[in-house]
């Protein structure tokens, strides 16, 4: 099925007739296509539910063009970023033609699905946002940081199984509180990930979010538990690009602290609350994504 999705996101493409847009697509390396498998899973492979997953993973393309420009990241899904190979302007046009060609087909669907994804990807700028602006100066407050992450990742796949629901006549309150808890354990995941795995494994680079100012949940429980003189070295270090000793200082105070471990269960719970929420519905497989998207190395 999912070939179906790829093929679909390529027709898309090609349909504004624009051969040096299809050449850039081609550029972009395939992820994992979690919202697509997300997707079908709730609303079965009808051409709407096709239509529907192409849609979205080519607006999440576009966000992870923007995102790799403001996180100044120079790779992504294993090969050099667009913005990295082809500049920031061009990363910028890519993104947005992605975006506006995912909204144009979006108008095709029934209207409550249109809006739902397409008020996510307004919300998602708006995290974006926060998330640039938070990382100003060292954020220690927890609340900031989920309200941020619900926005930049949780919305879009909160929008996604609702659509999906939608689609297929589910209830979609359900299927969106499932997608907004599997979001925020999505995120914190990434954020872990972000710490505990190296660039190739990621095919992005790693540990960069502290570099950008990210103080992101590990960052977060870390701070909370280190003695007042760690917590002036973790101040000292942070927005710059650090050698292999403040690396290995950083994950040995992760370790020390729990850290890891604790933004893992946070995670964790967040997935149980998202099964939670589906319990007494048709099992189509929906604790597998979960243990998919969180029990992941990249
Ligand atoms: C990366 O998303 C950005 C986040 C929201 C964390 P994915 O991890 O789904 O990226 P791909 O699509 O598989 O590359
Ligand atoms: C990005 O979050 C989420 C988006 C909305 C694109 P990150 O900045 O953590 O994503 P990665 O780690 O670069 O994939
Ligand atoms: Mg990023
Ligand atoms: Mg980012
Ligand atoms: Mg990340």
């Amino acid at each position: 099925m999912l070939e179906k999705v790829e093929s679909l996101m390529l027709a898309q493409v090609a349909s504004l007739e624009s051969a040096r847009s299809v050449e850039l697509f081609h550029k972009v390396p395939k992820g994992k296509r979690l919202r697509a498998k997300l997707i079908l899973k709730i609303a079965g492979a009808s051409a709407d539910a096709l239509k529907l997953a192409s849609i979205v993973e080519l607006i999440h393309a576009a966000s992870l063009l923007h995102d790799d420009v403001i996180d100044d990241a120079n790779t992504r899904r294993g090969q050099s970023s667009i913005n990295a190979e082809f500049g920031d302007k061009t990363a910028i046009m890519l993104g947005d033609i992605l975006y506006s060609k995912g909204f144009s087909e979006l108008t095709l669907l029934p209207k409550e699905v249109a809006y739902s994804v397409s008020n996510a990807v307004a919300l998602l700028s708006v995290g974006e946002l926060l998330d640039v602006e938070l990382s100003a100066t060292f954020n220690d407050n927890k609340e900031s940081y989920f309200d941020m992450i619900y926005k930049k990742t949780a919305s879009l796949i909160e929008a996604s199984a609702k659509s999906a629901a939608l689609l297929v006549g589910k209830n979609s309150d359900i299927y969106a509180l499932y997608g907004k808890n599997l979001g925020l354990a999505f995120q914190i995941i990434d954020d872990v990930l972000d710490i505990t795995q190296s660039s190739e494994i990621l095919g992005k680079p790693s540990l960069n979010d502290f570099k950008e100012g990210k103080t992101t949940l590990p960052y977060l429980y870390m701070y909370e538990k280190l003695s007042l003189h760690d917590q002036q070295i973790l101040l000292s270090l942070f927005q710059k690009t650090l050698n292999e000793n403040e690396e290995a200082w950083i994950k040995e105070k992760m370790n020390e602290t729990n850290a890891i471990n604790l933004s893992i269960n946070d995670a964790r719970r967040l997935g149980f609350e998202a099964l939670e929420a589906i319990k007494d519905e048709e099992d189509v497989g929906l604790a597998s994504i979960i243990k998919e998207m969180i029990e992941r190395n990249f």
